[in-house]
């Protein structure tokens, strides 16, 4: 699938921050009413003991076991692992479409208990509905909160035009490329404002071209908006090209191998010595995680 359509100028510019950005995108979005007292740079989201068990007739599977993670507001954090340890689990349960079984997951220290507008999910099969337009897959999420036309329109219409797709409003979802359906996924979760939002390997479903697109797209599109992001994915590469920190889990059941703070400013160059070192680095210890359980 080749994205056709990529905006010429999408180099995302040097900056130290994701945050606060001028650079001649629609403007920066704020949060108008939960959670304002929380500043960038604070923990936003506490995960405590958290603890999920799948129970069938005959068997029980401890997908996330003793996982503790504080995320701050602004940062991006990648969760890495092996396939089938537990990492969708564990987006799932921030996201309040499972119960943990243990433990606690907290949004400025409130107690998370089902789904909220707090949190967005951006899915890795795209998860919109195809014979809808853009715009509608856009709305979606505040057409169910009861928002009115006008102000709907108006949110659609900046975020449409924040990740690119300002000429494709009216298309339908079937007829997109694979890239452009995942940047409606992203346009549809933020902006329902979320104060979290989870990303299920976003990217995995992509081509290497389009795929290395859309993560320099994304930081751009965080430059202009308050965003928190915990983003899975099965790839270092991407995790070193986009977070502040890299969670490595170990096989499931999860829990927390290694936090590797990634320290150079964005934008970030692959090719860099210190880049290929670490990238290599946790390779090889993704790989004895593999090997040695
Ligand atoms: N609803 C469910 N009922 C029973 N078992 C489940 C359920 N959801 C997940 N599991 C099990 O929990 C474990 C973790 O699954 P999960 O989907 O979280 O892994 P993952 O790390 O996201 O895998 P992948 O990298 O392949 O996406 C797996 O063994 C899976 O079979
Ligand atoms: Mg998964």
């Amino acid at each position: 699938m080749r994205d056709t359509d990529t905006p010429k100028s999408e180099s995302a510019k040097p900056r130290q921050s994701l945050k606060g950005v001028a650079n001649g995108n629609p403007r920066p979005e704020r949060r108008e009413k939960l959670y304002t007292d929380i500043m960038e740079g604070d923990t936003l989201l506490n995960i405590t003991d958290l603890r999920v068990v799948f129970k069938t007739d005959d068997k029980e599977t401890i997908a996330v076991d003793n996982f503790t993670l504080d995320v701050k507001k602004g940062e991006l954090v990648s969760i890495i692992g092996p396939s089938g340890c537990g990492k969708t689990t564990i987006l799932r349960a921030i996201a309040g479409l499972i119960e943990p079984t243990g433990g606690s997951i907290k949004i400025g220290g409130k107690e998370c208990r089902g789904p909220g507008s707090d949190r967005g999910m951006v899915f890795q099969d795209f998860a919109l509905f195809p014979w809808r337009t853009v715009r509608k897959n856009v709305e979606f999420g505040m057409e169910i909160a009861g928002i009115p036309k006008e102000e709907r329109h108006e949110r659609a219409e900046r975020y449409i035009k924040l990740v690119g797709l300002d000429k494709f409003e009216d298309a339908r979802v079937h007829e997109l490329s694979g890239g452009m359906k995942q940047r409606v996924g992203i346009a549809r979760a933020f902006v329902n404002h979320p104060e979290v939002t989870l990303m299920d390997e976003p990217f995995g479903a992509l081509d290497a071209q389009t795929r290395n697109i859309m993560q320099t797209q994304l930081l751009r599109i965080l430059q202009n908006t308050e965003q928190t992001i915990i983003f899975v994915t099965h790839s270092v590469d991407e995790a070193l090209f986009l977070s502040d920190r890299v969670v490595m889990l170990t096989k499931r059941p999860a829990r927390i191998n290694r936090i590797i703070d990634v320290p150079w400013p964005r934008p970030r160059e692959r090719s860099d010595r210190d880049f290929v070192e670490m990238r290599k680095s946790i390779l090889d210890e993704l790989e004895k995680e593999n090997v040695m359980n």
